[in-house]
């Protein structure tokens, strides 16, 4: 068996495509949709992402600033900057790039950013309503993997899925948004016994550990769908997922690639989100 891909590039572009319409609309009712992207420090992966988002939020119509900040700034300056987001108007959702540098209190942070504000959806308010199942915004990543189940039709129903890593903006969420969609789930993480043993009774598995190619064809049962979350730089510069590509191929029936799989899709959400606040606007 060789997998179909799925194509995270062609769909974002899809989504980009619907939201200009919505971005549209709703400027013609005066109100253009504002993202501030908060960027602290010069690490080079955080700042190729931020652009990518800038880039995206231009594509679309969306009014992007990138607040950029030097490494040494404070918590309390930092603060300070997420309250002004918080109080001006043409704000529709704040994002802080994470990884923050060390002297600053992630959680802090994100406890400041106002929930209706928070388009990343890692504010506590926003966690709590996934977890319940309350409307509030999705985090980026999981919403884009979700997405993408519905793009190629692929029902979770009684299906098992197994995610490795249980990080708060992937692995935790997915696993809740699957659960939702009546899949049961495993969650796997780095003390995991035997981690092989226990993909290879996956329908479905979401890969989100950041390890290059650490799931190799032998960790996945034929016909499974495989969702690679990772982005791993090579010392040659390239990227590259948790999966290793090649050799999964041959066994699963849907995998994602790497580039060109989540990451789009992650983006192209985090425009959907903050579209979706503008719109509270109205
Ligand atoms: N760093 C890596 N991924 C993300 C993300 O989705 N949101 C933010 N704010 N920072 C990140």
């Amino acid at each position: 068996m060789t997998a179909t891909i799925i194509d995270g590039k062609q769909l974002a572009a899809q989504k980009r495509k619907q939201l200009t319409t919505r971005v549209e609309a709703l400027v013609q009712r005066g109100v253009t949709p504002g993202l501030t992207v908060i960027l602290v420090g010069d690490d080079p992966a955080s700042a190729t992402y931020v652009r990518g988002k800038e880039k995206a939020c231009q594509a679309v119509g969306i009014n992007s600033r990138v607040v950029r900040l030097p490494a040494a700034t404070s918590e309390a300056e930092l603060l300070a900057h997420v309250h002004a987001c918080n109080e001006d108007a043409s704000v529709d959702g704040i994002l802080v790039q994470l990884p923050l540098p060390r002297h600053i209190d992630e959680r802090k942070i994100i406890q400041a950013i106002d929930p209706a504000k928070d388009v990343d959806g890692f504010h506590p308010v926003n966690m709590g309503n996934l977890v319940i199942g309350t409307p509030g915004f999705l985090p980026c990543t999981p919403y884009g993997i979700m997405e993408m189940f519905k793009a190629y039709d692929i029902s979770l129903a009684g299906k098992h899925a197994v995610v490795i890593g249980r990080s708060n903006i992937v692995g935790k969420p997915i696993a809740l948004l699957m659960q939702r969609e009546h899949a049961t789930v495993t969650m796997c993480h780095s003390r995991t016994q035997d981690l092989a043993e226990v993909t290879r009774t996956a329908d479905v598995v979401v890969a989100a550990v950041g390890r290059a190619h650490l799931v190799t064809g032998d960790f996945i049962k034929p016909g499974a769908v495989v969702i690679d979350v990772g982005m791993n730089r090579l010392p040659n510069g390239k990227l590259t997922g948790d999966v290793a590509y090649d050799d999964v191929k041959e066994t699963a029936a849907y995998m994602t690639p790497v580039p060109g799989g989540v990451g789009p899709m992650t983006i192209a959400m985090l425009l959907y989100n903050t579209v979706q606040s503008a719109e509270q606007r109205l």
